[in-house]
């Protein structure tokens, strides 16, 4: 037997303020898309933006539903209209940011697991590291690829 380790290595700003100016700008696009969130239920707005390769900036935002499966987190719903948008482009960066009636979290808001799997798909799809901002009111963390908050992707059959 032998003892293994995975070692994850992200980056903490104390806020989206310290980001360069590319993750700064994403950042406050999924801010802002939190206004585009749909959360009757949940009262939890989540906001996010992904960076296409072409510079584009599209969003998305958590839209929720009486038949609770229907619904969609805003990472998947940025991820799936942007693939639909810019199907030849590749997806360079996300972020995302959430919040109890609008108002940021102080701690950043994570990717849930399903929403994680897809990003490693689009990544995958790009050939190259899709890197992962969470943002919260206190701080906010960069993660370089997707590898790093999903160890082990699931890759293919
Ligand atoms: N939600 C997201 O949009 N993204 C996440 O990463 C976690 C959860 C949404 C789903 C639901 O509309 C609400 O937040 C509460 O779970």
């Amino acid at each position: 037997m032998i003892n293994k380790e995975i070692n994850i290595k992200y980056e903490e700003y104390a806020s989206i303020d310290e980001l360069n100016a590319e993750d700064r700008e994403l950042a406050g696009a999924a801010i802002e898309g939190m206004k585009g969130s749909y959360a009757p239920y949940s009262h939890f707005n989540v906001g996010a933006a992904v960076r296409m390769s072409n510079g584009q900036i599209v969003r998305g935002a958590n839209q929720e539903n009486a038949a609770f499966p229907s619904g969609l987190c805003a990472e998947r719903t940025a991820m799936f209209a942007a693939g639909a948008k810019y199907p030849d482009k590749d997806m360079q960066s996300l972020a995302l940011a959430g919040g109890i009636y609008g108002r940021l979290t102080e701690e950043p808001a994570t990717p849930c697991g399903a929403c994680r799997q897809v990003m490693a798909q689009y990544q995958a799809k790009a050939g190259k590291p899709m890197s992962v901002i969470m943002i919260g009111a206190r701080r906010v963390w960069k993660f370089e690829k997707v590898d790093d908050i999903l160890p082990l992707i699931f890759d293919s059959i």
